[in-house]
C-alpha cells in the first residue's frame, strides 16, 4: 500500500539541470597543483575596504553589511590583483550556509565551502581561476583544512569544468521538486559515489 510519502511523491514535478544543484568536495590531503600564472598578480586577503568592489564584481548577491559580518566571523576572501585593480576573487567560510529554504550546508570541523569564485570577464580563460582555486586550497590546507566543499547549479558547465580539473569530485545531487508543479518542495537528495 503507497504510503503518503510515495503519493506526495507522485505528484511532485522535478526540476532541470538550471534549477538541480550539485555539490563537490576536494580532498585537500591530494596533491595540489600550484603552476604560476602567466599574468603577473599580487595575492592578498580582502579587507572591509575591498567589499564594495567584491560585491560589484558579484553583482551584489549578497548585502555589503552581511559579507563585512562575514568577514569579522572569519570568512576569508582570496584576491588576486593586477596593478591595483581586483582581478579575480574567492570567497570561502567555515561556518554553516544556508543555500536556500530547504537547504542549509552545515559544515564539520575540518570543512571549508567555497561561497564564490570569480575572475572578470577580460582575465577569463587564461588559467587564472585554476591558479586561484589552487591557490586558495593551498592556503586551506595550511591552515589545516581537510575538505574543500563548492555548490553549484548543475547546467554551471564552466564551473563544473574548472572544479574537476582542480580535484573535485561529485558528491550530491538536490533534485528541485514542486509539488502539484508550482508549490515549492524540499529537493530530493542522491548521494553520488564517484
Ligand atoms: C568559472 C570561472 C571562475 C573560471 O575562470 P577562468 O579563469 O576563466 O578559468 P580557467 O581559464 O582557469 O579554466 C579552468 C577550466 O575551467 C573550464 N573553463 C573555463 N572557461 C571555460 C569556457 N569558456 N568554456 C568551457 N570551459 C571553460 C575548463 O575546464 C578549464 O580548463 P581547460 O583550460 O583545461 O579547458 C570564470 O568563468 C568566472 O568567473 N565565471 C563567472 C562566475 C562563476 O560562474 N563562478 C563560479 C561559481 S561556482
Amino acid at each position: 500500500m503507497p504510503t503518503l510519502r510515495n503519493i506526495i511523491d507522485g505528484l511532485t514535478v522535478q526540476g532541470n539541470d538550471s534549477e538541480n544543484w550539485i555539490e563537490l568536495v576536494r580532498d585537500l590531503s591530494e596533491p595540489i597543483l600550484q603552476q604560476p600564472s602567466d599574468i603577473q598578480f599580487s595575492k592578498r586577503w580582502a579587507e572591509d575596504k575591498d567589499i564594495l568592489t567584491i560585491a560589484a564584481l558579484e553583482g551584489f548577491v549578497k548585502e555589503i553589511d552581511f559579507m563585512a559580518q562575514a568577514l569579522e566571523e572569519g570568512d576569508i576572501c582570496l584576491l588576486l590583483e593586477h596593478g591595483d585593480k581586483i582581478c579575480a576573487f574567492a570567497w570561502v567560510t567555515f561556518r554553516d550556509y544556508r543555500l536556500d529554504l530547504w537547504h542549509t550546508l552545515h559544515l564539520l570541523p575540518g570543512y571549508a565551502y567555497l561561497v564564490y569564485i570569480f575572475v572578470r570577464p577580460e582575465f577569463q580563460r587564461k588559467g587564472v581561476g585554476y591558479y586561484l582555486l589552487c591557490s586558495i586550497m593551498g592556503h586551506l590546507k595550511e591552515m589545516g583544512c581537510e575538505y574543500l566543499i563548492s555548490g553549484m547549479f548543475a547546467s554551471w558547465k564552466i564551473s563544473i569544468g574548472l572544479h574537476r580539473k582542480a580535484g573535485f569530485r561529485i558528491n550530491k545531487k538536490f533534485i528541485k521538486r514542486r509539488f502539484l508543479r508550482f508549490l515549492p518542495y524540499p529537493p530530493k537528495k542522491v548521494t553520488i559515489d564517484s
